[in-house]
């Protein structure tokens, strides 16, 4: 048997009609670049996450530029964040020529530690970014605490977590904004590059318009209120969204069931630790990850019985070349550098078959009892 990572063909196959019909329309209105099937998903994705906007940009990248931006953030600044996460997080905040302070994770949730965030706190500081990774939301209430208290942005990065939840409130809708990735294989993923912003503030929203679309003044054409960006998203991508979102729902939840189907399979086997989820999270497992000491040697085997597996994300990004400049060393985030040795990603998508999961448990099972 074969069991992918992932297949995108298999949601656009159950999709194609509507989703042909939905780009048609675009395509017969000629209308790329934002227009009606992006202020549509606008709408609809910001009554989704329970905030009064959404903002389409170009992807989820520049989603976090441009909120760092509106916040204030510049050179002479910190951001605190988590290594344990894709580059795009880290490196929006050196774009803003501010400098990115990590906090190290913990390690049942692999989300940011509020405990080491609150001792990383400067006079400097003017953001905090928590990341909701691999679906599972980080916690927010000590950070919002320490938001208000010391006056910072709270900016999560939900790119991983579309309809994940935090104490019941929907991830995007917690701090000052959310930033998603809508890149194909996210839980919510268009047919290329696409990111959205949610935001309750009505002057934070308005000026994310203005700088996504070159900070154009939307009644005057040609007149810029400042220097802005093309970040805007594409309406193929708005009515490619707008065409998915009625079903998240429903694929997070077969998500979850898979998670459980995993879960019980697996309970009892020493050598793995499986993905746990907090008491205050609705966990939607972008990723599946489990993790173990001979975690290369469990992928190798599980490769050859036709099973793929992934690693997000096998080097700590400060241990990176790219982010030497930082000046962390081996042994400075010690719970995300062993997380990283550890990790291994097993099949999720909502469309695998209870057969395929049972398939991969078993020979999981199989190779530790061999
Ligand atoms: C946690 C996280 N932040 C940011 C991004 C960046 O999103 P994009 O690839 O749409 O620019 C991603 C995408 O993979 C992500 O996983």
């Amino acid at each position: 048997m074969k069991v992918p990572m992932n297949d995108l063909r298999l949601q656009h196959a159950a999709l194609q009609p509507q989703m042909e019909a939905a780009l048609a329309q675009v395509v017969a209105d000629c209308s790329f670049i934002l227009g009606p099937s992006v202020s549509a998903f606008e709408q609809a994705f910001a009554a989704y996450c329970g905030a009064d906007h959404c903002v389409g940009v170009s992807n989820g990248t520049d989603a976090l530029k441009l909120v760092l931006r509106v916040a204030g953030v510049g050179p002479g600044h910190e951001v605190i964040t988590t290594p344990h996460t894709f580059a795009a997080t880290v490196e929006a905040i050196c774009e803003l020529g501010a400098r990115p302070v990590l906090a190290d994770i913990e390690a049942r949730h692999f989300t940011i530690d509020p405990a080491q965030v609150a001792e990383l706190i400067t006079p400097r500081t003017r953001a905090l970014l928590p990341v909701h990774i691999y679906g599972h939301p980080a916690d927010m209430d000590p950070l919002l605490e320490l938001a208000t208290k010391h006056d910072l942005a709270l900016i999560e990065d939900a790119a991983q977590a579309q309809g994940a939840r935090y104490k019941g409130r929907l991830a995007g809708s917690i701090g000052l904004a959310g930033c998603f990735s809508f890149y194909p294989g996210k839980n919510l993923g268009a047919y290329g590059d696409a990111g959205g912003i949610t935001t309750s503030d009505g002057a934070l929203a308005e000026k994310l318009r203005l700088l996504r679309n070159h900070g154009q003044d939307p009644a005057r054409k040609f007149f810029y209120q400042e220097p802005g960006y093309n970040h805007r998203m594409d309406g193929l991508q708005g009515a490619v969204l707008g065409v998915k979102l009625p079903h998240l729902d429903q694929w997070n939840q077969r998500r979850r069931q898979v998670a459980q189907r995993y879960c019980q399979a697996l309970e009892g086997v020493e050598e793995l630790i499986l993905p746990a989820e907090a008491e205050y999270a609705h966990h939607v497992y972008h990723l599946f990850v489990v993790r173990a000491l001979d975690r290369d040697r469990l992928a190798a085997a599980l490769k050859q019985v036709g099973i793929d597996t992934a690693v997000q994300y096998p080097h700590p990004l400060h241990l990176t070349a790219g982010y030497a400049s930082l000046g962390y060393r081996q042994g400075s985030l010690p719970q995300c550098e062993q997380a990283c040795a550890q990790i291994l990603s097993l099949p999720m998508f909502p469309e695998l078959a209870d057969a395929q999961v049972d398939y991969v448990a078993d020979h999981i099972r199989l190779y530790y009892r061999g």
